[in-house]
C-alpha cells in the first residue's frame, strides 16, 4: 500500500506534469481526506488530463497545419499584361503619322497621280461635262463646294457637311472617306499612303481652268 502522503504527492507532480505540458495554469487540486475518495480524484484528474491532452494535440494539429496549408496573398492582385512601352508602338505611330499635306503637295506628280485615279473611275469621271456615274463628276473639284456637282443625289451626310472641297478636305476624306464623313455613300475605303493621296490631289487640281493655287 502507497501512503496518503505518497499518493497526494504522486498525484502533485502528475497535475503539475500535465499544467506543465499544456501550458494551462488552471489546473485545481483539491486536496481530500481517505483513500477511496482520493484515489477518485486521481481517476478524474487523469480523465481532465486526457481531455486537455486531446484538445492540445487538436489545437497544435490545428497551429501546424495552419503553417503548412497557410495560402499567401499574392502582393499584387489580379494578371499583369506586360505592353512594351515605346518599342513597337512607337514605330508603327512613327510611319503612320502624317506628314501635313502641304509639305508633300509641292513633291507630289501629276503623272503618278493620273495612275492613282484608275482606282476612282469605276465611280467617277474626271472629264468636263462627262456627268455622273456612281458618284459625281470630280472634274475641276478642289475648291468646289461640298455636294454641288448639279443633279447628283447625294447623301444626307455629304450635303450636310457644307464648305468646300479644300486639299486638307480631300486628304481626309480620301485617306478615310466613312471615318471622315460617317453616313457618306461612297463605298470606297480609301488611299492610305499619303504620297498616293499627294500625287492624286496634285492630278485632281490639274483637271480644271482655274487650278487651285498649293497651300
Ligand atoms: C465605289 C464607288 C466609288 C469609288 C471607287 C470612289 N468614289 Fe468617290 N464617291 C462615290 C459616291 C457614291 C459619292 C457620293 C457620296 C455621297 O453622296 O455621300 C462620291 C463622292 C466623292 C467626292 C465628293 C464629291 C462632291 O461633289 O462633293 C469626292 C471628292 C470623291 N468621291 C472622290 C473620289 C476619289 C478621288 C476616288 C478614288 C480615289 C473615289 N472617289 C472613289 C463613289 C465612289
Amino acid at each position: 500500500m502507497i501512503s496518503s502522503a505518497r499518493r497526494w504527492r504522486l498525484r502533485k507532480a502528475a497535475v503539475t506534469l500535465r499544467a506543465g505540458i499544456n501550458g494551462s495554469a488552471g489546473w485545481i487540486v483539491v486536496p481530500v481526506e481517505g483513500a477511496e475518495l482520493n484515489m477518485d480524484s486521481f481517476e478524474l484528474n487523469k480523465i481532465a488530463g486526457a481531455v486537455l491532452g486531446v484538445l492540445t494535440f487538436t489545437l497544435g494539429l490545428n497551429v501546424f497545419s495552419g503553417i503548412l496549408f497557410t495560402s499567401h496573398a499574392p502582393e499584387k492582385p489580379g494578371f499583369e499584361i506586360a505592353v512594351p512601352e515605346g518599342g513597337g508602338g512607337a514605330a508603327v505611330a512613327a510611319t503612320t503619322a502624317d506628314v501635313p499635306i502641304a509639305e508633300l503637295l509641292p513633291k507630289a506628280s501629276v503623272e503618278k497621280g493620273a495612275v492613282v485615279a484608275k482606282k476612282c473611275a469605276a465611280c467617277h469621271n474626271f472629264v468636263e461635262g462627262a456627268g455622273a456615274k456612281v458618284g459625281p463628276d470630280l472634274y475641276a473639284v478642289v475648291g468646289r463646294p461640298v455636294a454641288s456637282a448639279e443633279g447628283f443625289a447625294y447623301s444626307a451626310a455629304l450635303k450636310a457637311h457644307g464648305g468646300n472641297w479644300t486639299f486638307d478636305e480631300l486628304n481626309a476624306f480620301l485617306k478615310n472617306p466613312k471615318g471622315d464623313i460617317p453616313g457618306t455613300a461612297m463605298g470606297f475605303a480609301g488611299l492610305a499612303k499619303e504620297t498616293d493621296r499627294a500625287d492624286l490631289l496634285v492630278y485632281l487640281n490639274s483637271l480644271s481652268h482655274s487650278p487651285q493655287p498649293l497651300p
